[in-house]
């Protein structure tokens, strides 16, 4: 008889392993992933893949599905591949725009837990949506009830195409991305448990940035229906003029052969059409490759943004936090920021210090007798 037990054992573990839960959306069904008390829901499309005549568009809101929808793994990352980063993501497509939800069953329950979107950094140049350790958000977050909520958007030149005019490709597209995803939270969130008006937008690094730019714009989120609270984790504040962003598209096209023969008889329409129309046929990948090659060949790479409409008002950088909308903020930084870059070798000037060679002198002259209480 006892020969059958580790038989019976092994039949036991194998139906641990498959549970799953089916849940309901307005747009059709998921079938998530069970871990103990908790539900994991991947690889949610919340636009349509940004692919084609999509590329360099404002994101779409996605259409309903037939069916269950499997979502129980990641989907692929957003395009990037950078020097600057050491998390390579390996698994890479353009129809990346999916979002990621973590709940418990208590949450299921009740309905009404706080909800927290996280916004992932890497400059909107690199790193991903699909990067992060399941574990420690669910011991973090989930084990207390939180619904957490992590989005992708599209990164590098895939977001960057910057022109002149507005109705051949919108500025900021990664920043479109995000607010698409957050409306979808905003009308699905209840859904997985969550309590839409009690959402907390987190973003570390340059997502920590966005959380203050979307915070502070005029122009978006005026109800405080997306959300009503954010935290900044360790944000830069690294924002690029247009005429530079600008100058960056021209060389990609350049770069990619898409500049017209004979620009200079074309309106300016015409010529920000071509190229978009240009660069819209030129695979994927390729373009990933150009984009390396010109960061390999030195030149700027494609992130950060730029504050100019739509999404936020057209006043001097400075003046951007003189309109505060009532929402509560936690920011935070370590001991160890500003450590990495060159480009903070400048320290006194970065922060803005109205006596920035003083403050210049005296934190290099600390830092190099180890007194900045870094060890
Ligand atoms: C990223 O760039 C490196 C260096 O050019 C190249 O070897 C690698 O194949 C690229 N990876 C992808 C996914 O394009
Ligand atoms: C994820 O985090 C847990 C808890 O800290 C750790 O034990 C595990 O090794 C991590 N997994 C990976 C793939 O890094
Ligand atoms: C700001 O929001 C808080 C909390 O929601 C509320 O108590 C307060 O009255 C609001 N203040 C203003 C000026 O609207």
């Amino acid at each position: 008889m006892h020969i059958y037990f580790p038989f019976l054992l092994l039949i036991f573990s194998c139906s641990s392993v498959v549970h799953s839960l089916v849940i309901s959306t307005s747009l059709g069904e998921l079938d998530g992933k069970q871990v103990g008390d908790f539900h994991l829901f991947k690889k949610i499309p919340f636009a349509k893949p940004p692919v084609g005549k999509l590329r360099f568009q404002k994101p779409e809101p996605v259409e309903s599905w037939n069916g269950i929808l499997n979502a129980k793994e990641y989907g692929p990352a957003c395009l990037s591949n950078s020097s600057v980063t050491k998390s390579i993501q390996k698994v890479l497509n353009e129809d990346c725009l999916h979002i990621n939800i973590f709940t418990s069953d208590n949450c299921l329950k009740t309905k009404n837990c706080p909800v927290v979107e996280y916004i992932h950094g890497g400059a909107l140049h690199y790193d991903s949506a699909v990067m992060f350790n399941d574990t420690v958000i669910l011991d973090h977050f989930v084990k207390k009830d939180i619904v957490f909520v992590i989005p992708a958007f599209r990164l590098g030149i895939f977001s960057h195409f910057v022109i002149e005019d507005q109705s051949i490709a919108p500025n900021n597209l990664a920043l479109f991305d995000i607010l698409l995803a957050m409306e979808f939270i905003k009308s699905e969130v209840h859904n997985f448990g969550g309590d839409s008006n009690r959402i907390t937008l987190l973003g570390h690094s340059y997502g920590g940035t966005v959380a203050q730019i979307l915070s502070f714009s005029t122009e978006v989120n005026k109800d405080l229906s997306l959300f009503q609270r954010y935290i900044s984790m360790s944000a830069p504040s690294n924002f690029e003029t247009f005429e530079y962003q600008l100058k960056k598209t021209l060389r990609f096209a350049e770069k990619a052969n898409c500049i017209p023969k004979g620009s200079e008889h074309l309106t300016n329409k015409q010529k920000e059409l071509y190229m978009r129309d240009c660069l819209q046929k030129i695979d994927a990948m390729e373009l990933l490759r150009i984009q390396r090659s010109l960061e390999d060949a030195g030149y700027p790479t494609y992130g950060n943004s730029v504050i100019r409409g739509p999404i936020f008002q057209e006043v001097p950088e400075q003046n951007f936090m003189d309109t505060p909308k009532n929402v509560s903020a936690l920011t935070g930084c370590t001991k160890y920021e500003a450590l990495s870059f060159d480009s903070y070798d400048d320290i006194g000037v970065s922060l803005g210090f109205e006596n920035p060679r003083e403050v210049n002198v005296k934190y290099h002259q600390d830092q190099k007798n180890d007194q900045l209480g870094i060890s």
